[in-house]
């Protein structure tokens, strides 16, 4: 089954990269899934293809210079042409649940400032409302117990992440709440409420910003445009 799993991230992965063209400012999006496409994206610069990466992490980053893709920063730049990203769920209006690696702040950074966003991923990523998985929230490490104490006025169960035995610190600095909320029907009006608690930097909650999901599955690789 898991080995299914990557094999529909790499089909989907490597099809975002049929929509590059020469020329793009591309942002880069983090995962297992963005993997597939970094990797397949610099044998098209082997090839010649001329492009630019913005990096949404610092993971990402390290791959894109193992692709040999060109990397660059937002200095003198308007707007990305294109950004390609993972999720961890995506319901039926394309709104999103990002974060499970981490990299919400910075991805969300990046996408937000795109004239197109391509997500990626596998067909198990797809439900009728978001919630299931847990809602990262990027918080200020300083005082990050009274920020999961709002949390849990809102509803959630929020669980401070850990990785690997210590406490996870983000790209930003930042810990991460994993906060389980029954269902979220409404996630812009939860964003806006988590978005007023003193000590929250970012939501994992992506609204409105998705023009196009490729979709890995036994069927091949489906595109669903917004
Ligand atoms: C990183 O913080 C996330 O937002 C990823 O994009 C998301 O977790 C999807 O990851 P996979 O492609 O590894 O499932």
């Amino acid at each position: 089954m898991e080995e299914s799993v990557d094999v529909f991230k790499r089909m989907a992965g490597e099809k975002a990269v049929d929509y590059i063209e020469d020329g793009m400012l591309v942002g880069l999006g983090s995962g297992s899934t963005v993997y597939w496409m970094l990797k397949k994206l610099g044998e098209l610069v082997e090839q010649g293809l001329n492009v630019n990466g913005i990096s949404s992490s610092s993971l990402t980053e390290s791959w894109a210079r193992e692709f040999k893709i060109p990397l660059t920063d937002f200095s003198d730049v308007q707007l990305l042409d294109l950004a390609i990203d993972g999720a961890d769920e995506i319901d039926p209006s394309f709104h999103l649940i990002k974060g499970g690696g981490g990299s919400l702040v910075r991805e969300k950074v990046v996408n937000a400032h795109s004239k197109k966003l391509i997500i990626v991923a596998d067909q198990s990523k797809r439900v009728d409302v978001l919630g299931k998985f847990p809602l990262p929230v990027e918080v200020l490490q300083f005082g990050w117990q009274m920020t999961a104490n709002k949390i849990v006025e809102l509803g959630a169960k929020p669980v401070l992440r850990e990785e690997n035995g210590s406490v996870y610190v983000s790209d930003n600095g930042n810990y991460i709440l994993d906060c389980a909320f029954e269902s979220i029907p409404d996630p812009e009006n939860l964003h806006n409420k988590l978005k007023q608690l003193i000590g929250v930097i970012e939501t994992g909650l992506f609204f409105d910003m998705v023009d196009m999901v490729i979709m890995g599955g036994p069927e091949g690789t489906v595109v669903i445009n917004k």
